[in-house]
């Protein structure tokens, strides 16, 4: 009896130390301890021989010693699962990466800064202004005072809190910005969006980028407007590219042109995207009206300038042949990366 007990404990200290490495092991455990042939079995067996007054405390100790042989058993196997989870979760460092997508910049982006380097090196910096402007800045100093039929020419969003405020309609409020601070000479670029109320379609969306220009100094020619914009046509589209200039009206400027650039599909023989002309609309532009000068106090009689405007989306679109101004903001993957190389 005595004996019996002194092998109980021992196989409960190799149980109570037992950590099975893999399956094996861990089934080796249950065949030795709990299985028919089994340690525990064994002892049971031994119950017999036991007499009738120790029964009870000997029966007591094999049942704590089964007990302890079960839980060992759910313990460790619970274990073992656990690392197999966590190692089948583990990052396996030596797996190639995922490739990364890489990004491009947006056509308009590209296009921006392609216009915006063309005229840097000609001596303009980039001035900035609010996208919501008010009455004064957006139209009224531009020449165009309210009931001015001009008004209709750009079909503004009003912000109902304040009918003073509109959602700028071209970026010459930053022009006039900039007058007012009355730092002369000035020879500044004005990128950025502006808002019109238009039916969106294929040529139309209620908002697009512009690039709006304009030097002020003594003596600024309408030649100088002209070297100018026919320098910036030959850096953005080409050496052979040709410009001409017709007459046009805008409130602010006076005289007033739009500006043509010869087609580029065409080289200016006619073809569908220049509609036969051989030419196709790009900018407007024109000799800044004396009015604008002196609502921004800047004495007409002594200084001139000439300021130019034209949308970025439209110059993106003759120079890549897109064909749907809805594109650009559409965020489609399969437009955006062919840009990548841009
Ligand atoms: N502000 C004009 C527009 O948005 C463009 C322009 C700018 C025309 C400067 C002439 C001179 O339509």
């Amino acid at each position: 009896m005595e004996g019996t007990l002194k092998q109980i404990q021992a196989y409960a200290k190799e149980i109570n130390a037992f950590l099975p490495k893999d399956e094996q092991e861990l089934e080796g455990f249950r065949i030795r301890f709990l299985g028919t042939k089994g340690v525990v079995k064994s002892f049971f067996g031994e119950m017999k021989n036991v007499p009738a007054e120790g029964k009870k405390s000997f029966g007591q100790t094999l049942n704590d010693f089964k007990k302890l042989a079960e839980e060992k058993y759910e313990s460790a196997k619970a274990a073992l699962n656990g690392t197999k989870e966590e190692s089948s979760h583990a990052i396996d460092l030596t797996l190639p990466a995922e490739p990364h997508r890489l990004g491009a910049h947006h056509p308009v982006s590209v296009v921006r800064k392609q216009i915006t380097d063309i005229f840097s090196h000609l001596g303009f910096v980039i001035a900035e202004g609010p996208e919501i402007e008010d009455d004064w800045h957006n139209f009224t100093a531009l020449n165009m005072p309210p009931d001015h039929p001009a008004r209709d020419m750009q079909d503004t969003f009003y912000i109902s809190r304040n009918p003073e405020w509109v959602l700028r309609t071209h970026t010459s409020s930053v022009q006039v910005r900039v007058m007012e601070q009355g730092k002369l000479p000035i020879r500044i670029i004005c990128p950025g969006r502006v808002f019109r109320n238009e039916t969106i379609s294929a040529r139309a969306h209620c908002f697009f980028h512009q690039v709006e220009g304009l030097y002020i100094d003594e003596d600024v020619s309408f030649a100088d407007l002209k070297q100018t914009l026919y320098f910036f046509v030959k850096e953005m589209f080409g050496e052979n590219t040709g410009i001409r200039f017709r007459p046009s009206f805008f409130p602010f400027t006076e005289p007033s042109a739009e500006m043509d650039i010869s087609c580029l599909i065409c080289g200016g023989k006619g073809c569908a995207v220049c509609k036969h002309t051989g030419w196709v609309e790009i900018l407007g532009c024109g000799m800044v009206h004396p009015n604008v000068l002196e609502n921004c106090r800047i004495d007409s009689k002594k200084y001139t300038g000439f300021a130019f405007g034209m949308g970025i989306e439209r110059i993106a679109m003759l120079k890549y042949q897109i064909k749907d101004l809805r594109l650009f903001s559409e965020n489609d993957i399969r437009f955006l990366e062919q840009f990548t190389g841009a």
